[in-house]
């Protein structure tokens, strides 16, 4: 039998992500209006449970008005693993296991069950507090959209529009001037950003990590392109792109942080065509204000749907999203496995059907 809930809490760890409010707000009206319950927000991952002050009651009335606004209530931190807390001591990086503290907290606070809200590191520390037997249900969270266990997360719509308008921008600019432009966006090991945002936006080229390209390659399509009568071109680069060894000159591309490669990839375009390239990092605008209605949807099903496995005892679950309908797997099946892009699947046929180039031969 399931054993008698009277307070939640909710906690959210990693990056912010477009939704994580409406989740919270979902969670906690349901919590409340469907069960009774008392609702506890636990700040910036799970600090709130290291150190108990950085805890806040979450009522219906606290929570007003939150479903349209970006980040998070809660406060977040990519940080925070109670497993390994770092902390500064007498000048000294030192390292320390707070995982008994936070179940002792958790009790203090009678905290009867948590909603962990997050991707794959934070749903890895909720697995093992729920192994400990902190009472756990999580909420998969990712602008990313690259966990397996989901077909999509929220975040992910919003972070697609946001880079569709870039694209959409920087389309009139280029044609205007007869340019090449370069936009990187997010996604760290996966291409969805960019394949979606690049077919959306009516790339020219899409660079993504699962196919390896050559900038001779790319420069072949934007030439094609020009000798159509096209002077100018599209470039969507996926800030997790691997560089080829060597750029046209033969000399090694320099090592530069993730976040600057579609530098590195204007510099060598440049060099090879002649002519004019700007570059644009999207960068965190991508993460940042209003979610669409469609991740106002999903991070409200999905804030409800853990209150409910928690009104059913099913712990160690995580919700997501399986052919339109809300289900659950467990938090080991959940972690652990990225979704990258299938070079041969269909998302990337249908690109290549409308003269699309990966940069690949
Ligand atoms: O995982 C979400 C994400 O926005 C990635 O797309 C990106 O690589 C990373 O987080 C950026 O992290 P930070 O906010 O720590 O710079």
């Amino acid at each position: 039998m399931a054993q008698t809930i009277q307070t939640i809490a909710i906690a959210n760890g990693g990056g912010d992500c477009p939704g994580l409010n409406a989740v919270i707000r979902g969670a906690v009206r349901a919590a409340i209006l469907g069960h009774g319950w008392r609702v506890i927000g636990i700040n910036d991952g799970f600090d709130g449970l290291i150190w108990t002050e950085r805890t806040m009651p979450l009522t219906v009335e606290s929570i007003a008005g939150i479903l349209p606004r970006g980040g998070t209530i809660l406060g977040t931190t990519n940080r925070g693993n109670p497993f390994h807390y770092n902390v500064i001591e007498d000048g000294q990086k030192v390292t320390h296991d707070y995982s008994l503290r936070v179940l002792e907290n958790a009790r203090k606070l009678g905290i009867d069950a948590v909603i962990s809200i997050g991707g794959d590191g934070t749903q890895t520390i909720a697995r093992d507090l729920g192994r400990m037997g902190l009472p756990v249900v999580g909420v998969p969270k990712t602008i990313d959209n690259d966990l397996s266990a989901t077909e999509v997360t929220f975040g992910f719509d919003t972070a697609l529009h946001v880079a569709t308008d870039a694209i959409d921008r920087l389309h009139t600019t280029a044609e205007s001037h007869g340019r090449v432009m370069v936009i990187e966006v997010m996604g760290r090991d996966a291409g969805w950003i960019a394949l979606h945002s690049g077919i959306a936006g009516g790339a020219d080229v899409i660079l993504l990590p699962e196919i390896p390209f050559t900038i001779e390659t790319v420069c072949e399509k934007l030439r094609e392109r020009a000798a159509t009568g096209k002077k100018f071109s599209l470039v969507v680069v996926a800030e997790g792109v691997k560089l080829p060894a060597r750029d046209p000159s033969g000399a090694e591309f320099s090592e530069r942080r993730s976040s600057q490669v579609s530098i590195s990839i204007g510099d060598a375009i440049r060099a090879l065509l002649k002519q004019e390239v700007r570059v644009t990092v999207l960068g965190h605008i991508q993460r940042g204000g209003s979610p669409s209605p469609f991740d106002r949807i999903l991070a409200t099903r999905f804030g409800v749907e853990a209150v409910e496995l928690i009104a059913r005892g099913e712990f160690g679950r995580m919700v997501c999203l399986h052919a339109g309908e809300i289900e659950s797997v467990t938090l080991d099946e959940a972690v652990g496995e990225t979704r990258l892009v299938d070079p041969k699947g269909s998302m990337v046929r249908t690109a290549r059907a409308v003269g699309i180039t990966f940069g690949d031969r």
